[in-house]
């Protein structure tokens, strides 16, 4: 069994549950955590650190017995780590996955887009352990390795989805008040191809016109801003692209779009995607739809809207 296809290894989960999870056996889960000199119980270890140092920094008041009963664990287990003053490492010549990213909070371009949003979690929400909301969450491609699913997963096309989890994005507008939320991810298309060329299934993937895809973009950032709360934070995902032969810098046009929505910039990392790394765009099919990286820009809503003069 190779290891190559265990791409969603959650440290946090059991062996047997990383092998349903990935299909495939436990002896390769085990042999992945061999190649990879995983240090299981250091995750552990770091896993139940944070946790109860998440939960004893909200509840400041409340002592050993009373945390350990909110988390379900003893109170013995909660006192040991509550006198720690640094986080577990992992032996030597071994490594901790979930330590992985206090060492990636310095890193700005990333292959994995799940750590992106693993680090723009931990560095602008790291009293969370997942977002939120995601209004375009599709096959939930992000949120795999240890990055929990938001606790609200929104898709305009939920309904060709077999997926009970995605809400239709329409019922996102009516169900939650104004200002109901700390933050919410969007990944929407970035690229337009022309009506004939699109099938059933790339609703998903494109616009049919620069200016369908201008104001699609511009309503969501829009319905984002009213959603969030004052602070709340946007995570934005976007690309440039070719478009008739000319680049079209759609990653500009969000920026000002976003602006003008009332939003400030506070965070930029560049997805480089591993798989197309020599992508010649003068020679391919995907010359219109495929830019070899992205941007995850965070955005923060500020109370008053700033305009460029
Ligand atoms: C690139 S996919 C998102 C993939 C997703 N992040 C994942 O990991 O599976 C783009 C998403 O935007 C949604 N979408 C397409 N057109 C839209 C529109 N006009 N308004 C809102 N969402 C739209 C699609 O249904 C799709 O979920």
């Amino acid at each position: 069994m190779k290891t190559s296809r265990i791409t969603n290894y959650d440290p946090t989960l059991s062996v047997e549950e990383n092998a349903a999870n990935n299909n495939v056996t436990v002896a390769a889960i085990r042999s992945f955590i061999q190649a990879k000199g995983i240090d299981r119980s250091t995750d552990r270890q770091i896993y139940l650190y944070d946790k109860i140092k998440e939960y004893a920094s909200q509840h400041p008041e409340e002592k050993a017995p009373r945390i350990a009963a909110g988390l379900g664990l003893s109170a013995n287990t909660v006192r040991k780590y509550l006198k720690m003053q640094e986080q577990p490492r992992p032996k030597k010549k071994k490594i901790a996955v979930l330590n992985q990213i206090d060492k990636m909070k310095f890193i700005s371009i990333l292959n994995s887009q799940t750590d992106i949003l693993k680090v723009i979690l931990a560095i602008h929400r790291p009293q969370r352990d997942r977002f939120q909301c995601d209004l375009t969450a599709w096959k939930l491609g992000f949120y795999k390795n240890g990055l929990h699913k938001p606790t609200l997963c929104y898709d305009k096309f939920s309904s060709l989805l077999n997926n009970r989890e995605i809400r239709d994005l329409e019922d996102f507008k009516t169900a939650w008040p104004d200002g109901s939320f700390d933050n919410i991810v969007i990944d929407l298309p970035c690229s337009v191809e022309m009506p004939a060329t699109k099938s059933r299934f790339d609703v998903s993937t494109h616009f049919s016109s620069l200016d369908e895809l201008c104001s699609e973009h511009e309503k969501m950032l829009r319905l984002a801003y009213r959603k969030l709360q004052t602070n709340g934070i946007l995570v934005y995902k976007t690309m440039d692209f070719t478009f008739q032969n000319a680049p079209y810098w759609l990653s500009d046009a969000v920026l000002r779009m976003a602006k003008e929505t009332g939003f400030e910039l506070i965070d930029k990392f560049i997805y480089a995607d591993p798989n197309q790394p020599k992508i010649d765009r003068r020679h391919t099919r995907f010359t219109s739809s495929v830019p070899a990286h992205a941007y995850f820009f965070v955005f923060r809503k500020q109370t008053q809207i700033c305009y460029t003069l």
